[in-house]
């Protein structure tokens, strides 16, 4: 069934589009006479690269070449990446990871923590969770302060925000009026987007019930539509879904594109570093900018490398991981670091910023026991083969039930609560983290059922807690001068004082909510015992993951900034030809996950391109 169904899917693609961009599926398949063909070239097929390509393709006359590490998205098409609600299948590990782990995380109890990246065309838009969620006006009026430039406002943005989305119904048809404000959504976009495609429970309706709740509405008020450029309440989720699949960059920016001539694509081919076009440059003056316009790519490690040549610029879209392994691997870095001998990598452009700031969002569940049997497990593969295999059998035939849904249906943005002194201290002492004062400081995420390894037996339902607004800051640096060895990624989860209170006050908030009376015939009881505060405080440490939100580690500067390492314009600083387009160069996390602002800074990123160049 799957099998027919999806290879008959694959035929029809293939079908209707008779002219199609070149998909090179190795360095060996590349034409002899290609080394200089390209305007552009566009190092990683993710989430922005795919925009730039895209937008940068429109114009006929201008050849752009996307060279992708991964494989493809479609060819064959893969359960894994395509039905929403199998996306726990697609990392971490497996064939679309790059299978990166921190490194012991002293925070969190000294573990590592796996940090899944996507390692496939579309990058990590093809493996994640499909929250579209964009943070706050707030969010991008600081970018705009920061860099000082006005262009990224929240209000500068609105055609960007608008030009990338496409609302579409809901896999299960149902009237979303009440659940979504039409008007902040685009309509005529890319990227397909929905609200939840499996709704209709009991457990939906007791979280949106209790934000009308007496008592509770004010803690916890309703959110009519978080993507308005507020987010505080809880409200509805909006999904990266379409038809009930998973819309990435690959299905809506490239797949409906193929056949663009002036698009081509390298598949299965890593960047190793780029390289200046005067060979004698060495330790950067400071004077004059370095000019770099080619890439050196190679299959595996033991490939003799070749290089290819963009006429115009090259465009950095590896992704907060790739990215800056890729500058410090061409020598643009800290000097101390890339001399030492383990790496003796000469440098071209001092630059300690690079790798620096990492940002990401620490994420801890907590999980109930409940009285229903309308959760998740009705359904889990490890449980109900019957319940496994109908819903299967409903998405592949009408792309419809569990698994056209995300993995979560109600997301929350709330404040710290300044009735807690330890939050007040804490605010008091170490300033408030969040881009303005109506912009949240945490997230609750809530889930019908068991979020992890399914148990045995029972039913559950999870509300996981994410730190929106960190203090903490990590690290990417190289172990090797080799692109295939993977850096070190150190995120620093809970290493500044202020996250663990803030977590912990997350945490408590997800247990008050739980008290409201729709939940009494419900919950049965939590499964943890962090009780007190102190074991609260273990269970955190011991249970805290990422929400894989990581950016920061090539961070957009002011102009004249000293630290940084791209300038508004998203180009290197110090360098003539390259530019970073990607999650590396946001300075901060937004207060939302991070696929919606790398959508809108890629579409803002490719207009900043076309204008430089008369495209
Ligand atoms: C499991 C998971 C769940 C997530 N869930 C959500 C969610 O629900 N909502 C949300 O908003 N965000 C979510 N995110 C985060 C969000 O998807 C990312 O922030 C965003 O997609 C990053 O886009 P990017 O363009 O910066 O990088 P990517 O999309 O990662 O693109 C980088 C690309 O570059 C390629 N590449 C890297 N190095 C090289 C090289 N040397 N040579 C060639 N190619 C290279 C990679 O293979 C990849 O394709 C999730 C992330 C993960 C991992
Ligand atoms: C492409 O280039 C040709 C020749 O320079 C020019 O006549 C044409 O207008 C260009 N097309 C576009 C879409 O820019
Ligand atoms: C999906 O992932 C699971 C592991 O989580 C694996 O067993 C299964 O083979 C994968 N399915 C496909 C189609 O690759
Ligand atoms: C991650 O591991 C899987 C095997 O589980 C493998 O198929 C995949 O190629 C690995 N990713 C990378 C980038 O090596
Ligand atoms: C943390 O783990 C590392 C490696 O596993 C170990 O070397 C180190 O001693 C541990 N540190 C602490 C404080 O436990
Ligand atoms: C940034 O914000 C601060 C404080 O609100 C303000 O003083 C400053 O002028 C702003 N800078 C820019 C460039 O907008
Ligand atoms: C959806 O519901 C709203 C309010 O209940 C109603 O006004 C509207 O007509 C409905 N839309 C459709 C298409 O049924
Ligand atoms: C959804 O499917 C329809 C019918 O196949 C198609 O026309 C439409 O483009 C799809 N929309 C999106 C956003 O994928
Ligand atoms: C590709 O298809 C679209 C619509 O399907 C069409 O508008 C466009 O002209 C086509 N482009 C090329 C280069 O054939
Ligand atoms: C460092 O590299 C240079 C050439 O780039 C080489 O001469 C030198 O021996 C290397 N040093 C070490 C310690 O490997
Ligand atoms: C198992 O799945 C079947 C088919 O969806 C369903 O009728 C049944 O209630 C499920 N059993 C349990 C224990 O959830
Ligand atoms: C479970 O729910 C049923 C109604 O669906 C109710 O009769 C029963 O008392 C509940 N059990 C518990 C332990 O709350
Ligand atoms: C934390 O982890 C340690 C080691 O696994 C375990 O002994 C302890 O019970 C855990 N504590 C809590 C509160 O989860």
């Amino acid at each position: 069934m799957t099998k027919s169904f999806l290879t008959l899917n694959f035929a029809l693609w293939l079908l209707s589009s008779p002219a199609v961009a070149t998909v090179f599926n190795s360095k060996a398949e590349l034409p002899e006479d290609v080394g200089d063909k390209y305007d552009f070239i566009v190092v990683g097929g993710g989430t922005a690269g795919l925009v730039i390509a895209n937008r940068l393709t429109e114009n006929t006359n201008t050849t752009v070449l996307v060279i992708e590490a991964g494989g493809s998205n479609v060819n064959p098409q893969n359960l894994n990446i395509t039905a929403p609600f199998l996306t726990t299948h697609a990392s971490p590990g497996g064939p679309f990871d790059w299978n990166y782990t921190t490194t012991p995380q002293l925070g969190v109890s000294n573990q590592s923590i796996a940090y899944p990246r996507g390692f496939v065309l579309g990058g990590t838009s093809s493996i994640n969770s499909f929250a579209y969620t964009r943070g706050t006006s707030e969010d991008y009026d600081r970018l705009a302060n920061v860099t000082g430039e006005p262009g990224w406002s929240w209000d500068a943005l609105q055609p960007y925000i608008f030009k990338h989305e496409i609302l579409t119904p809901p896999a299960d048809g149902h009237n979303t009026t009440g659940q979504l404000d039409p008007s902040v959504h685009g309509h005529h976009g890319l990227l397909g987007t929905s609200a939840p495609g499996f709704s209709q429970t009991n457990f939906d309706f007791r979280v949106i019930g209790t934000t009308q709740a007496d008592g509770f509405s004010e803690e916890f008020p309703f959110r009519l539509d978080m993507n308005s450029g507020e987010n505080l309440g809880i409200g509805w989720q909006v999904s990266s879904i379409s038809n009930g699949s998973r819309s990435s960059s690959a299905t809506s920016y490239f797949e409906p594109f193929m056949n663009r001539t002036n698009l081509d694509v390298l598949l299965n081919t890593r960047v190793i570093r780029i390289v200046s076009d005067d060979t004698d440059d060495e330790v950067d003056s400071g004077c004059d900018s370095l000019s770099i316009h080619t890439v050196e790519i190679a299959s595996s490690a033991d490939d003799t490398p070749t290089t290819l040549t963009a006429s115009n610029e090259l465009i950095l879209s590896s992704g907060a991981i790739g990215t800056p392994q890729i500058l410090m691997l061409s020598g643009i870095g800290d000097p101390s670091s890339l001399s030492s001998p383990s790496l003796n990598i000469s440098t071209i452009l001092a630059n300690p910023s690079v790798g620096q700031n990492l940002s990401d969002h620490p994420a801890a569940s907590q999980i109930w026991l409940v009285n229903s049997t309308e959760t998740w497990e009705a359904f889990a593969s490890t449980r109900n083969f019957t319940g496994f295999d109908s819903a299967l059998e409903e998405w592949e035939n009408e792309r419809k039930g569990p698994f056209s849904d995300a993995l979560f249906n109600q997301l929350g943005w709330l404040r710290l609560n300044e009735s807690d002194p330890d939050v007040t201290d804490a605010l008091t002492e170490f300033g408030d983290p969040a881009a303005g004062p109506n912009t949240a400081h945490f997230e609750l995420l809530f889930s019908n059922g068991f979020l992890g390894d399914t148990p045995a037996t029972g039913n559950y339902m999870t509300i996981l807690t994410i730190l929106s607004t960190p203090f903490s800051r990590g690290t990417v640096t190289l172990t090797s001068p080799s692109a295939f060895q993977p850096p070190l990624i150190d995120p620093s989860f809970l290493s500044h004082p202020f996250d663990l209170i803030a977590m912990r006050a997350g945490m408590l908030s997800a247990r008050r909510f739980v008290t409201s009376p729709l939940w009494s015939d419900y919950v049965i009881s939590r499964t943890d015992d962090a009780d007190s505060i102190d074991d609260l405080d273990v269970f955190i440490r011991n249970t805290t993951r990422s929400a894989y939100h990581v950016v920061g580690t090539a961070s957009m500067s002011a102009r004249n900034e000293s630290w940084g390492v791209v300038d508004p314009d998203l180009k290197v600083k110090g360098v003539e030809g390259v530019r970073v387009v990607d999650a590396s160069v946001l300075p901060f996390t937004p207060s939302g996950h991070t696929e919606a602002i790398v959508y809108i800074l890629a579409e803002k990123a490719a207009d900043l391109i076309k204008e430089d160049w008369g495209l």
